[in-house]
């Protein structure tokens, strides 16, 4: 009587958590990689806004579908900073770059957090420029070879992605 017992809650929480996943489902459907032209809901350039909660995964995917990781992943030579920590001169992944970035007598943006740091470099990516590491394989001369239209382009939803997707990167 008692295992039935049990047995019949059990059958009835898993009821439960597939009728509650369904109805997520219904409600936030994944959205695309890449939407033609703006975003519907675009990020734009002020760092204090707030980001939904950002999944990893897909922000790995959007910097591959954006190309992203051309210039910082895959890039022979690099063409902008490297994300994994091996492949910088100095050591450093993104959140490294970007804690030493706002420490710097000479950072130039608004950014008190990595995260911050990171939404700033992509959305207005000419506020601070990385300056090449000693030894580093990427050359900056004059202004940056990132896109400027990230913040219209990329969702909050898509910052929040590739951000949580950079503190991954070691
Ligand atoms: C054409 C090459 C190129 C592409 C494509 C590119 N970047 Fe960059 N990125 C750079 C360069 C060069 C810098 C360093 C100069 C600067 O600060 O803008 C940089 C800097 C950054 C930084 C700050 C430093 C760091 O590495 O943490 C972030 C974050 C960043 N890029 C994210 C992105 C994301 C996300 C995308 C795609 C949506 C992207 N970049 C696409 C070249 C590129």
């Amino acid at each position: 009587m008692q295992s039935c017992l049990s047995h019949s809650l059990r059958v009835s929480l898993v009821g439960i958590a597939v009728i509650v996943l369904t109805a997520c489902e219904a409600a936030s459907p994944t959205p695309p990689l890449i939407q033609p032209g703006p975003a519907t809901d675009p990020a734009g350039t002020d760092v204090a806004i707030e980001l939904p909660e950002g999944d990893a995964e897909r922000g790995g995917l959007i910097a591959q579908a954006r190309g992203c990781t051309a210039c910082h992943i895959t890039g022979a030579p690099n063409i902008g900073p490297a994300w994994e920590s091996a492949k910088n001169p100095d050591g450093l992944n993104s959140p490294g770059i970007a804690a030493a970035r706002i420490a710097a007598d000479d950072y130039n943006g608004t950014a008190t957090t990595a995260e911050e740091y990171i939404f700033e470099s992509i959305v207005s990516p000419n506020i601070d420029i990385v300056p090449p590491t000693p030894g580093a394989n990427w050359v900056i001369a004059g202004p940056s070879t990132m896109l400027t239209e990230y913040g219209s382009l990329l969702s909050r939803k898509d910052l929040a992605d590739i951000i949580a997707y950079l503190k991954t990167v070691q």
